[in-house]
């Protein structure tokens, strides 16, 4: 999958995608990140891409033409030639607080595509023409205001890259994490079996696997139920499942 950053801050990038899970991913083929560098499409002296305001007012807003032909040059279309059509394949995202939030759902919808371009605001804004005749969608990773879309961009890359096949060593690593089955993961323990006289739960070392598959299912279901209980609302509950929440219900109670 080919991810292809448009940013004032090109710098930002190398630092985490060269490290760990994603470096590798890189290194296999898996996925490609391309970082461009907005202000290399701005022509005047200066190389400017913010400006300020019309209608006054403080801050900088970010300059239409650089933005425009940073991302037409790199989906190879002519100047003033729009990119929606070619957008309908590839989305042209923006990562700004007032964009849709992000979560595990869009993490797996963008994993679909084979290439998607992520376009990071700075600045106190970008020109409104920017959202509305380029940028497809829109998405904030929380609602909080950070001073610039590269982190939200890292975060939506890692999301997305370790859902790809073969990203993550295990290949059922993603099924069964927080959030992927619609509920918290259940907790881990790994040696040894008692640590400062606290011990791992037995049944995880007694080699039963129904019981085991049990056993987390329903830690999975009371940490939901404890931490975050909107998220059952939303979630497929089995009978057993519903049994089991109800009777959390009771002890509450
Ligand atoms: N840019 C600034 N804040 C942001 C947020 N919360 N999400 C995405 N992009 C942003």
């Amino acid at each position: 999958m080919q991810f292809e950053v448009f940013t004032l801050l090109p710098e930002v990038f190398p630092s985490y995608l060269e490290t760990s899970i994603i470096k590798r991913a890189i290194e296999r083929g898996l996925i490609n990140v391309r970082v461009h560098n907005i202000r290399d499409y701005a022509h005047d002296k200066h190389h400017t891409t913010d400006d300020t305001p019309y209608g006054g007012g403080g801050g900088m807003v970010m300059k239409p033409e650089p933005v425009f032909e940073a991302i037409e040059s790199a989906l190879g279309l002519e100047a003033d030639q729009t990119p929606p059509e070619a957008a309908s394949v590839v989305p042209i995202i923006l990562l700004t607080p007032q964009g849709r939030v992000f979560n595990q759902a869009i993490a797996q919808e963008l994993s679909r595509h084979e290439r998607i371009l992520l376009l990071c605001g700075r600045y106190e804004g970008i020109d409104e023409r920017i959202r509305e005749h380029l940028v497809t969608d829109e998405i904030s990773i929380g609602d909080y205001v950070l001073t610039g879309g590269e982190l939200p961009a890292l975060i939506l890359i890692d999301a997305v890259a370790r859902l790809l096949p073969d990203v993550l060593g295990d290949p059922t690593g993603a099924q069964d994490d927080s959030h992927a089955m619609g509920l918290l993961e259940y907790p881990h323990y790994t040696r040894p079996p008692e640590f400062r006289g606290w011990k791992a739960p037995d049944v995880l070392l007694s080699g039963d696997h129904k019981k085991i598959d049990k056993w987390r299912r329903e830690q999975a279901l009371l940490r939901t139920f404890h931490k975050r209980p909107d998220m059952l609302e939303k979630t497929d509950l089995s009978k057993e499942d519903k049994k089991f929440i109800e009777r959390l219900k009771n002890v509450e109670h």
